[in-house]
């Protein structure tokens, strides 16, 4: 990579930094209803809508988590209708069978119940209908949304990805494997409900995994240089939390003081990072996501050390700082800094997260892969220190096992 093409980078991420603050920044409100999600329907009724869409994934609707909604709807005479085939990494074609089920529904509103791919469908489903004249990936990249989408309550039950606060909904292409963000203010959700109980049955492997997404939204939003002194606290806490809670909500699953910290920390880290962006991490994982159905939490969690070590000494001062927080002292910042990403390793090896990809990336994907990668963080992405394409195909070698 030239100076020219570095020099033009920076320039235009503090060309967007810059811009930030006029942009339609928000916080979903946050639902505290009595009962829970049970009480969703009769809110949702008094806010005068007459008809909504539940979107879900088959495997909660096995486990009966939307259950207490589907009730609740009966009772308060609120017409719903259920998508509830996402499936993880949601794709175009899932996101076009659920617009179905909206406009057959003559829905008016949606309620998105569970992890990542059940939020980001249901966003990617308003986004639609907001935009009929534009497809997905006529809508992938930065600020192509533009209009307001029906209301979305965002109910997360993984402790995660933070979709219930981010402006941004990431959907794969089945034909082409191409895994993208759509980023549009439009998008953060007008409601979100946090309820710590609909994430005690997450099983650890997804515990664990969803867990690391979270830690990266907050290290590489930290690390970055997008951050505000709101993103900075925000990923702190988070960092924090994570580390505090996350060992403890995968060996203790029923542990709700964990679990509810890990939300927390979750949606903390989504506000850091939708303001702050992310880095090279989620670069690689959403292309072995889109080529190989790597779990998004999976692909970060492994990749994440190997990127942090690779930055070097480019970022010793704010892992330094972060080691501080989570209380691992040390003599200098680059013995807290490293000491602080063995600490993610060790966090990963007491988890059961390997180490390395066994078996999953092939050499002949590489190349593609680079390019992607290369054209998700760049110019976007306002990371520490910049990779060439060759240090990423690297870099793909290197989580090889
Ligand atoms: N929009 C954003 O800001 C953002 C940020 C990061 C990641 N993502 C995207 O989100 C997706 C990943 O989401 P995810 O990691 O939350 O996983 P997911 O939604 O794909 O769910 C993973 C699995 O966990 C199961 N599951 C979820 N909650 C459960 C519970 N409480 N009990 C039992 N099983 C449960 C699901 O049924 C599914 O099988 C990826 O596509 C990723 O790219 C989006
Ligand atoms: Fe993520």
């Amino acid at each position: 990579m030239n100076i020219f093409q570095k020099a033009w980078y920076r320039t235009y991420q503090k060309t967007i930094y810059a811009v930030s603050p006029f942009l339609a920044w928000r916080q979903p409100k946050l639902l505290d209803l009595e009962g829970g999600i049970k009480d969703l329907p009769k809110f949702i009724k008094e806010q005068g809508f007459g008809s909504v869409m539940l979107v879900t994934d088959p495997m909660l609707m096995k486990l009966g988590m939307p259950q207490p909604i589907i009730d609740g709807c009966e009772q308060v005479g609120l017409k719903l209708s259920v998508f509830a085939d996402v499936i993880p990494n949601p794709t175009i074609d899932i996101v076009e069978q659920a617009l179905q089920i909206y406009k057959d529904g003559a829905c008016e509103c949606i309620i998105a119940l569970g992890g990542g791919s059940s939020m980001d469908c249901a966003k990617a489903v308003g986004a639609r209908v907001a935009r009929p004249d534009k497809t997905i990936p006529q809508m992938k990249g930065i600020l192509k949304v533009g209009k307001k989408l029906p209301t979305l309550v965002a109910i997360p039950t993984t402790a995660g990805t933070g979709s219930e606060t981010t402006l941004a909904a990431v959907i794969t292409n089945s034909q082409t494997h191409e895994k993208y963000a759509i980023n549009d203010h439009a998008l953060i959700p007008e409601y979100a409900l946090l309820d710590a109980t609909l994430t005690v049955g997450l099983p650890p492997h997804i515990t664990s995994t969803t867990g690391i997404d979270a830690l990266t939204h907050a290290v590489e939003a930290y690390i970055g240089k997008g951050n505000t002194k709101q993103t900075k606290e925000m990923a702190e806490k988070a960092v924090k939390l994570i580390f505090d809670n996350l060992v403890t909500a995968y060996n203790d699953g029923k542990n709700l003081q964990a679990r509810e910290n890990m939300l927390k920390g979750a949606y903390y880290a989504g506000a850091a990072f939708t303001r702050a962006y992310v880095g090279y991490v989620h670069a690689i994982a959403h292309t072995l996501g889109g080529f190989y159905h790597t779990p998004h939490g999976l692909a970060n969690s492994v990749i994440l050390p190997h990127v942090l070590e690779w930055y070097g000494d480019s970022i010793y001062k704010k892992l330094a700082k972060l080691a501080d927080i989570v209380g691992i002292t040390g003599e200098s910042d680059e013995e807290k800094s490293k000491k602080f990403i063995q600490a993610i390793k060790d966090m990963n090896a007491a988890m059961n997260i390997p180490e390395k990809f066994d078996a999953v990336i092939k050499e002949e994907d590489i190349p593609l892969m680079v390019e992607r990668a290369y054209a998700e963080a760049h110019p976007l992405y306002p990371v520490p220190k910049f990779m060439s394409k060759e240090e990423l195909g690297n870099m793909y070698r290197k989580l090889m096992a």
